[in-house]
């Protein structure tokens, strides 16, 4: 009888004990998904932040461009540029020149948190092809290292001065060379009027514009630009956006 109970008892305990085990399995197993969650829900809001543009550019509009601005930044004109886009909020990419960063420095970081691109376009605006590979190594790398002082950030792309390139120039620069598809020609014009004219006349789906915010006439161009381009139904998004991932060292110059 005795060892009867004794074996019943230890039955009983067997089951509580699986039971517990069970029971913290289940626990365990509910707080690791838990976790798991949490990390797929930072890292698709990561993934969101990676993504410039605005979702009203990258949505509401089924054919979209992206706008660039060379040669800055300019003490006087790039902070207008940032307030017009700010109230349309659009963002751009800029390629700056190494030699410009010099006591713009706060103008740089403002880029960059307003979520703009900055991009390298060398520092100080040579023909690339016509010099040699320590000069073209070291134009980029300056850019590349006051860039990244300032954002934290290497650029991603770079736009060769004139676009002139060739294998070895792509070789170094080592990223896309950025170029364009629709020419402003605002340094020519300067008229405001006459640079939208030109850009509504050549602008695609997928268009890459180039503009410079060195020139007051090209700055003032944009807040009626942007209300042509979508009136036309032209979203305007960032780089990134329109040329999508996996992206080589070679030309683009549209999407
Ligand atoms: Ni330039």
């Amino acid at each position: 009888m005795n060892t009867k109970k004794a074996k019943s008892k230890n039955k009983q305990c067997f089951i509580v004990v699986v039971l517990l085990i069970l029971s913290i399995v289940v626990v365990i197993k509910a707080s690791v998904n838990l976790i798991q969650n949490d990390k797929e829900t930072t890292s698709s809001s990561e993934q969101s932040s990676l993504s410039p543009s605005s979702t009203k550019e990258l949505t509401h509009y089924n054919k979209h461009v992206t706008l660039t601005f060379d040669d800055g930044p300019s003490s006087a004109y790039t902070p207008v540029l940032l307030d017009a886009l700010k109230a349309e909020q659009v963002t751009a990419t800029f390629f700056l020149l190494g030699q410009n960063i010099e006591g713009n420095e706060s103008l740089v970081k403002r880029i960059n948190i307003e979520n703009h691109t900055v991009a390298n376009h060398t520092f100080s605006h040579p023909d690339l092809v016509y010099e040699d590979n320590t000069k073209i190594e070291s134009e980029f790398a300056k850019t590349d290292a006051l860039i990244y002082d300032l954002t934290g950030k290497k650029p991603e792309f770079v736009r060769t001065p004139y676009g002139s390139n060739n294998k070895e120039v792509l070789r170094i620069a080592g990223r896309p060379n950025i170029l364009w598809n629709v020419d402003s020609m605002d340094w020519d014009l300067r008229d405001s009027k006459r640079i939208i004219d030109k850009i509504m006349h050549d602008v695609k789906d997928g268009s890459i514009i180039l503009m410079h915010d060195i020139h007051k006439e090209s700055v003032e161009a944009i807040p009626t630009l942007i209300t042509l381009l979508h009136e036309e139904g032209y979203g305007i998004i960032d780089l990134h956006d329109l040329l999508g991932t996996d992206l080589k060292a070679k030309n683009y110059y549209n999407r």
